[in-house]
């Protein structure tokens, strides 16, 4: 019998809302950006839940629909603008439908994601496509289906994935032959799964996991655990770095962002955000700076913190990202489009800092005669030199590096 993890819904917990948080934070900008390619919008939460907890506040298919719908009314694309939404969900159709029931022209699907999500793709070639994937465990994320919604037949594809990458070692041990343990006892007990159904010492076990992770990098990660010479955390951080690169075959960007409740806390689980548009992973640098920022003062009570941390707790300093702005921007021999530079730092780095304090390096860079920048308009209105160092909204910036 499946087990519908009814309890995930009673109270909705801290690590959702900080997840519902980077969602939300994210569309908002996403949505506004994207309407501008005046292409329609698919919107697909994939394990959509019930719409809303039953304390009263809204899951993501709630903050999603308000986000977008703000989105198309503030447009300026006169009626032009289209967005389909659809949410589907395995048990819990009916719930959606009570608590969306103020939504119009949006899609319900009952059912499983791996069986409906290509049906419900196969009207939308040529469109934006936007897929949150939140579900309880590993099963369903199949690394193949990733594979194929990049092949080029939409516009863009972004997935923002929630990986219960601890989740995956766990079951990788048990596949193994050997029991997961970390120190924290209590550690799974908040990370809820869909299948009670756990996975057994078979090659068709075997075959499942290399399923989920794109191929079968995962084994030496457990043997490196099993025989002791790494620990369980760091097996959870050495799967999920090689799971990224796994999906940077099919998607050029794609971020990381450890999930904590306190800090100094080992993650609970990753976000992760993948695309082939550097404009989407420069958005989605900044927002997980913010969403950081955010957090931590929540995490610390408001108190001031002396020195600027990223998203993994790891110090950061004005000069180190200098000193890596420098070295990764010093490649750039060629000129190349400021957006998609700053989109390789963040891959080569991850989501160290917001992309004004790169851009304010780069300017420093420029005024001391080590960076060539081409802006587009090169004038401002009053004839003057343009200074400007982000892209868009008719702007655009070349940059390319001084030997
Ligand atoms: C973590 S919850 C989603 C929570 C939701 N994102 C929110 O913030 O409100 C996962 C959901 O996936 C659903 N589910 C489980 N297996 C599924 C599958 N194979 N396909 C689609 N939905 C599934 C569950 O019923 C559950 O509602």
């Amino acid at each position: 019998m499946s087990k519908k993890n009814d309890d995930f819904f009673v109270k909705k917990k801290p690590w959702s809302k900080v997840k519902d948080e980077l969602l939300g934070c994210y569309l908002k900008p996403y949505v506004s950006k994207i309407l501008y390619t005046r292409k329609p919008l698919a919107y697909v939460d994939c394990f959509a839940g019930k719409g809303k907890f039953d304390d009263g506040n809204p899951g993501s298919p709630l903050i999603a629909l308000d986000i977008l719908q703000q989105g198309l009314a503030s447009t300026k694309l006169n009626g032009n603008a289209r967005i389909g939404a659809a949410f589907i969900d395995l048990n819990y159709a009916t719930d959606l439908q009570t608590n969306l029931s103020a939504y119009h022209g949006i899609r319900i699907v009952s059912g499983a994601y791996e069986d409906t999500i290509e049906n419900l793709l196969i009207s939308k070639k040529g469109w934006n496509v936007f897929l949150y994937i939140d579900p309880y465990g590993i099963k369903a994320l199949d690394c193949s289906k990733f594979d194929a919604f990049a092949n080029g037949q939409f516009n863009t594809i972004e997935l923002l994935i929630n990986m219960n990458s601890f989740g995956f070692i766990r079951e990788g041990c048990r596949v193994m032959g050997q029991q997961f343990k970390i120190d924290d006892d209590s550690f799974f007990d908040d990370l809820v799964e869909y299948e009670p159904t756990k996975l057994d010492a078979s090659d068709k076990s075997i075959e499942a996991l290399n399923q989920i992770a794109g191929g079968e990098y995962w084994k030496s990660i457990i043997e490196q655990y099993i025989s002791g010479r790494i620990d369980g955390y760091e097996a959870e951080e050495k799967f999920s770095e090689q799971y990224c690169s796994r999906l940077s075959k099919s998607y050029k960007y794609v971020l990381n962002m450890p999930i904590r409740i306190q800090q100094n806390q080992h993650p609970k689980y990753r976000l992760i955000h993948a695309t082939n548009h550097p404009a989407g992973c420069v958005l989605m640098a900044d927002n997980i700076c913010n969403r950081w920022e955010l957090l931590k003062d929540i995490q610390s009570n408001g108190q001031l913190s002396l020195f600027q941390e990223d998203y993994n707790n790891q110090i950061i300093d004005a000069s180190t990202i200098r000193e890596r702005v420098i070295k990764q921007f010093s490649q750039f021999d060629d000129w190349i489009s400021l957006t998609e530079a700053e989109a390789l730092f963040y891959i080569k780095y991850g989501a160290i800092c917001k992309s004004g304090e790169i851009t304010k390096v780069l300017k420093n860079m420029e005024k001391d005669n080590h960076l060539e920048v081409r802006r587009n308009p090169c004038l401002t209105e009053k004839g003057k030199p343009s200074t400007f160092m982000t892209e868009g909204h008719g702007k655009t910036v070349s940059i390319k590096w001084v030997k």
